[in-house]
């Protein structure tokens, strides 16, 4: 089942403004691996993350801080080869576009080129202008992050959700205007107040693709581990489970464990 307005045989960053213009919702999921993105790509998703979640879903680090340039290059160049329509944004990883401009250059480039992703996701406004401004010379599309930015947990000191106070929400607003004015395609506002993130939409004309934003926004961004259920112990309010893989493989384990056990697999039609 379709509900989309136009078809699109690739999404490119022009497909996604155009979709926000034609107020079509966009679909956004994450992938870290090639077989997981073949499913993603296939079921018509428009655009792919290779989240620094990664850090968190495939390595079991309780941060994102952890993760190389180098791994994200691995999980982006596996997601690229199983695509034939999403957009696929790579993140760039904490500690490869802080320091300098040209350090944030030179990451991006080296995600593009190794990888082949089509565009790279980095969090921060105001902080990370400069950074930004200098990718987006080089040509390279570059989607913000803000709101709960999760490399920043250490200042914040909790996953609670963001931009509650005046202050915070006036600095959110700003930094919003502030990413479409020097050219970023996109944003991603994750976990503010509803009310505030579709005023934030609203005040720009690039997309704003929430988690934890509630439904004001142009779209929507999970973590696609979560939402097959395949972790199990994250249950914030905003994600909503399609499927219990979790409790689904576990039987499939157990069951697995117990034909090995009892000899009954393989059986006689399962040997050459
Ligand atoms: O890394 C990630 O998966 C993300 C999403 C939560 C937006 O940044």
């Amino acid at each position: 089942m379709s509900v989309a307005k136009k078809e699109y045989k690739r999404v490119t960053v022009k497909s996604l403004v155009d979709m926000k213009a034609n107020e079509e919702k966009i679909s956004m999921l994450t992938a870290y691996d090639y077989t997981m993105a073949k499913i993603v790509d296939g079921a018509g998703i428009d655009v792919i993350l290779v989240g620094d979640s990664a850090s968190n879903v495939m390595a079991g680090h309780e941060t994102t801080l952890p993760i190389t340039l180098d791994q994200m290059i691995y999980h982006a160049s596996s997601v690229v080869r199983a695509i034939d329509r999403s957009l696929v944004v790579v993140d760039l990883p904490f500690g490869s576009y802080q320091s300098d401009p040209k350090e944030a250059l030179r990451s991006a480039i080296r995600i593009m080129k190794e990888s082949g992703g089509h565009a790279v996701k980095l969090e921060g406004g105001k902080e990370v202008k400069e950074s930004i401004k200098r990718i987006l010379n080089a040509g390279i599309p570059v989607m913000g992050h803000l709101g709960l930015t999760p490399q920043s947990i250490y200042k914040f000191g909790t996953y609670t959700v963001r931009a509650k106070e005046e202050e915070e929400a006036i600095k959110l607003k700003e930094d919003a205007k502030l990413l479409e004015k020097i050219g970023c395609f996109s944003i991603v506002l994750e976990k503010v107040p509803a009310k505030l993130a579709q005023e934030v939409a609203e005040s720009v004309s690039i997309p704003v693709i929430g988690i934890g934003a509630g439904g004001g926004v142009d779209g929507q961004v999970l973590v696609v581990h979560d939402m097959i259920g395949m972790t199990h112990e994250f249950n914030p309010r905003f994600l909503r489970r399609y499927l219990d893989l979790y409790s689904e493989m576990t039987t499939a384990f157990q069951q697995y464990n117990k034909d090995v056990k009892s000899s009954d697999f393989p059986n006689e039609k399962e040997q050459y």
